[in-house]
């Protein structure tokens, strides 16, 4: 399996630190963020690994990463023209998935499980078909996806919503086959003139092929200043 990082977006809720960086390659304890998810997949031994990011830094972010050669994997690049949302961003791995399922990593969610668990689930119990995500307790349900739950069974996800019906997050680690990409070219942007990966989540739902596990060890995002702070204190550990 391959694993793409997704590594756009403008960083605004981390202005002006992301004024002339990307977000993900500011520190989390002693490393660019971006290190994280990338050592999440070499940790199951996934070595092709493509990495999505805005036209601004792929420069810098090329540079600190470069072939792969550190980090024994292989990387391949890809540029999103604009922030158009994690959907948009995650199309641009179809051709590199080379039509298998693939494993997708926001590149500011910092977490402690690995992903063999995940992993192999979404083989056993799918077949590595459908899609699966990975879920969260938190006190602050309405700054994620949130998911609802029937016995078990993932029945909807929410983005953002004001009022959650349940605190579980969905977090930034998703498996999807080939079909994703065919599910994004029919979405159409949300509200916020996003694309949104919580639409893609909603169709597998639809169509009765989303699976889930519960991370069990610490897990959070980096992309606001408390969330920041917060991942480097858990990554230091
Ligand atoms: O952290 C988990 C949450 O991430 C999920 O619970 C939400 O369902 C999901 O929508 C997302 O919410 P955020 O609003 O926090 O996403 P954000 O815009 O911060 O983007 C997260 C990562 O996705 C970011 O680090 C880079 C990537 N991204 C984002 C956008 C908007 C892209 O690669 N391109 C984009 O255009």
């Amino acid at each position: 399996m391959k694993g793409v990082v997704l590594a756009g977006g403008t960083g605004s809720r981390l202005f002006p630190l992301t004024k002339v960086t990307n977000k993900h390659l500011l520190p989390v304890g002693k490393k660019p963020m971006i290190y994280y998810p990338i050592e999440k997949f070499i940790g199951i031994g996934i070595k092709e690994i493509l990495i999505v990011t805005g036209t601004e830094h792929m420069g810098d972010v090329v540079g600190l990463l470069g072939s792969g050669k550190d980090f024994g994997c292989n990387f391949t690049y890809k540029v999103q023209d604009e922030a158009g949302g994690i959907a948009q961003a995650l199309l641009l791995a179809e051709n590199f998935s080379g039509g298998d399922s693939i494993a997708v990593i926001l590149g500011d969610n910092i977490f402690e499980d690995g992903l063999s668990e995940m992993a192999a689930n979404y083989q056993k119990s799918q077949g590595s078909k459908g899609a699966r995500i990975a879920l969260k307790k938190v006190p602050d349900p309405q700054r994620f996806g949130v998911a609802t739950l029937n016995r078990d069974r993932v029945v909807k996800v929410v983005e953002k919503p004001k009022a959650p019906e349940s605190d579980l997050a969905v977090t930034g680690i998703y498996f999807y086959d080939a079909r994703v990409f065919d599910i994004i070219r029919k979405q159409k942007p949300s509200g916020r003139g996003e694309m949104e990966i919580t639409d893609v989540n909603n169709a597998y739902i639809d169509i009765g092929e989303m699976g889930y596990d519960f991370l069990k060890g610490w897990w959070t995002d980096a992309g606001t200043f408390d969330s920041l702070k917060r991942a480097s204190e858990l990554a230091e550990g």
